[in-house]
């Protein structure tokens, strides 16, 4: 058995900056309530027409992780892409990275379980890794939310919040026993299952607002649904709960954690978790503000930014923890 350890971090965003005025242009919101609820001041939204999907994105975010992680791209002996906006509803956007990045015939796993997708992946691969059955996997979280979402009133309570991106990292070997992925921990509650759903299938080339011109356009189960309220109610127990199992697993408590990175839901739930486990400003990382929620992309988006301005160290006892569509929800437990 070995450890395993995240070796190399990349992300990547598109460049159109969508702000809350923007969105205030094209619906009834305002930036003072998104702000006020939500934290986010602006997010990124691929462009129509520009060709970029939710796996041009995830290509991007892997190539930066390779680079960093010091290997060759014929390396990666493993794929994992975690995503809930696919660039087809089938096959799987892991292979279509195995394609575009040009790497050998290895196998390409595909998650789907939404805001804890890339928490999931990375347990998956940190298993692969640990039995020595692969040496670096290729994990992505990357999501194409803006072709999907309800830019009418209508859907202002949950297109406001996603935005687009992609984050990925290189799993790999870890020598130090003491040092790596120490633990994950994986829940699911299926019977909420339709509280933070898209019920319809329908991603692909199109845009759904093109596919609804043929469509019944009162159909709104083509279009993401929340009941936020009650997947806030739920999140800020699950989040707890999760980062207190793997801390407890590991001997650990709330004051040994140099860095949780929670998945980017809402910059309340963030603010919440850090009160409740008594942590300083420096001891979280958001960046909601900035992104929106990204879904699968939103922890390796925020661990790469903590990362690249120094806030994660060698030594450091690093969380990350998510919850969200399922509901599934998970931590992972990382001494860097
Ligand atoms: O990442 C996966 C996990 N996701 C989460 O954890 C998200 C959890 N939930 C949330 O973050 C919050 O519930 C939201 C941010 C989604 C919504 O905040 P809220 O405080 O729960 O608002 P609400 O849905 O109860 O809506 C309050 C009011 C309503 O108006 P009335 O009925 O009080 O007149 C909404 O119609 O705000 C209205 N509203 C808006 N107003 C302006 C809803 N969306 C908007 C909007 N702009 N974008």
């Amino acid at each position: 058995m070995y450890n395993a350890k995240i070796k190399g971090l990349g992300f990547y965003v598109p460049e159109n900056v969508v702000t809350n005025d923007d969105l205030a242009a094209i619906m009834d919101t305002n930036d003072a309530w998104i702000q006020e609820r939500t934290g986010i001041q602006e997010r990124r939204h691929v462009v129509k027409g520009s060709g970029e999907t939710t796996t041009t994105m995830g290509v991007k975010a892997a190539e930066r992780a390779i680079d960093r992680a010091k290997i060759d791209k014929d390396e990666v002996d493993f794929v994992i892409f975690a995503t809930l906006s696919p660039d087809y509803y089938f096959p799987g956007p892991g292979v279509l990275v195995q394609r575009d990045l040009g790497l050998k015939t290895v196998g390409a796993l595909d998650v789907r379980n939404q805001c804890s997708g890339f928490v999931y992946a990375l347990s998956v691969a940190d298993q692969y890794v640990k039995s020595g059955m692969y040496s670096n996997v290729l994990v992505i979280g990357s999501e194409l939310h803006s072709h999907g979402l309800d830019m009418t009133t209508r859907g202002r309570g949950v297109s406001v919040i996603f935005g687009d991106g992609a984050g990925a990292a290189i799993v790999g070997r870890e020598e130090d026993p003491g040092k790596g992925i120490l633990s994950t921990h994986l829940h699911s509650e299926g019977q909420h299952a339709e509280e933070l759903s898209l019920i319809a299938p329908g991603m692909g080339k199109r845009w759904v607002t093109d596919i609804l011109k043929d469509a019944d356009p009162e159909d709104e189960s083509y279009f993401p649904y929340m009941n936020g309220q009650f997947v806030f109610k739920n999140a800020v127990v699950r989040f707890s709960e999760v980062i207190m199992e793997g801390l407890g697993q590991n001997g650990l408590k709330a004051s040994d954690i140099d860095l949780l990175v929670p998945h980017q839901a809402n910059l309340r739930i963030s603010q919440f978790i850090q009160k409740k486990f008594g942590l300083k400003d420096h001891q979280v990382y958001n960046n909601i503000m900035r992104y929106g929620n990204t879904t699968a992309a939103s922890i390796p988006i925020a661990l790469t930014e903590a990362w690249e301005s120094g806030r994660v160290k060698s030594g450091d006892l690093v969380v990350l923890a998510a919850f969200g569509s399922g509901f599934t929800w998970g931590s992972a437990i990382i001494r860097w």
